[in-house]
């Protein structure tokens, strides 16, 4: 937590020398617009010049040095895209500058019981993550975590599958949906395998064989499961953080889209009914937005996993979401609309305009 305070104010002193040196051109110093929180010097103009009428309007700078931005990411996996999407997502993030990144899990195929074979699916996974230049925040998703040799991989490499933590007086907690996981279709290793060598060679087989598999997994649709040890980690995390400003619930499994909500839901809702949240989670590898007891409920379209349904959820994005004193303002961000300052990147449509596998052969019941 320390380290993470220091960046916050080091960022702070950084974007206050940066305007300054902006604004360095001006003769006088001017007393900042009214109502705006800025330092007296982070905006100057040439009173002498401008008595009277200004050629800009009066609304405050919004650069209250308590907000701030962070970027969240959905899946790569569970039938990832061979095309680089999520490599070249890191360098999009990058361009945007956010001050950290969390994602919802479901960054390796995972699924298998060879503990080495595991470790390379992170190796490779990690070797992209780190060309961020900002922190990147850990959930695990199904894929992450299936079994217990993935669990075990998982605890060697960062620690613990939930956890908790306080940035500029605001919680984010990280559940896991998967303690214990849900049941699977025992093949599934060997089906994403198959699935993966199909699109290399046969891409529109590769989408039929998808979409097939999904069809099969309704029977599968079970209650989200968290252990008493970790609702109970939350309680009191909750209970020792009454006051922060907001609380952003992580995890990769909307449970509330499944037929039935499980205790693990009822729980996590119970323990936040009495303050302001949010809830982002992953997993369908498809965008969607509801409400439920007055807050946001979001499920994240992936970066680079395959698309499973129809509609217009089938997005690779980030969510940018600034943190305002009263709550955040969140974006979508598609990233085919990305670019860098050397202009629009027609290559992007093509690499981000993708085809789901339920197209055709799959209808959402
Ligand atoms: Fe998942």
């Amino acid at each position: 937590m320390k380290a993470i305070s220091k960046k916050v104010h080091m960022m702070t002193f950084t974007a206050f020398l940066l305007v300054t040196m902006l604004q360095g051109g001006c003769s006088n110093t001017g007393a900042p617009p009214a109502g705006t929180s800025a330092p007296a010097l982070a905006f100057q103009y040439d009173k002498a010049a401008l008595p009277g009428a200004k050629p800009w309007t009066s609304e405050a700078f919004q650069n209250n040095p308590e907000n701030f931005q962070f970027a969240v990411i959905g899946d790569r996996t569970g039938g990832s895209d061979p095309g680089g999407i999520f490599d070249r997502a890191m360098e999009q993030i990058n361009l945007l500058q956010p001050e950290f990144v969390i994602n919802v899990g479901d960054l390796v195929e995972g699924y298998t019981d060879d503990k080495a074979k595991a470790a390379s699916m992170w190796d490779e996974a990690e070797g992209i993550i780190k060309n961020l230049e900002m922190p990147f925040f850990y959930v695990a998703g199904n894929h992450d975590m299936g079994n217990d040799t993935m669990k075990q991989v998982w605890l060697e490499r960062r620690g613990a599958t939930y956890y908790h933590f306080i940035y500029n007086d605001t919680l984010f907690l990280v559940f896991n949906s998967e303690d214990p996981s849900n049941p699977v279709p025992k093949d599934i290793a060997e089906k994403t395998a198959e699935y993966k060598k199909l699109q290399e060679r046969d891409p529109e087989a590769a989408l039929k064989m998808l979409g097939e598999f999904m069809a099969s997994l309704d029977a599968y649709k079970v209650p989200m499961v968290m252990s008493d040890e970790q609702i109970s980690y939350f309680r009191k995390v909750l209970a020792d953080n009454p006051n922060v400003r907001w609380t952003f619930a992580f995890f990769h499994q909307p449970d509330w889209e499944n037929p039935e909500t499980g205790k693990a839901l009822q729980a996590i809702e119970e323990m936040l009914a009495n303050r302001p949240y949010t809830v982002i989670t992953g997993h369908l590898h498809y965008y969607d937005y509801t409400q439920r007891n007055g807050r946001d409920y979001i499920t994240m379209g992936p970066v680079g996993a395959s698309w499973h349904k129809n509609g217009p959820g089938n997005v690779d994005h980030i969510l940018w979401v600034t943190m305002k004193k009263d709550g955040p303002e969140i974006a979508m961000v598609t990233l085919d609309g990305v670019w860098d300052r050397k202009g629009r990147d027609l290559k992007l449509k093509d690499i981000y305009e993708r085809t789901a596998a339920t197209e055709g052969v799959y209808q959402e019941p």
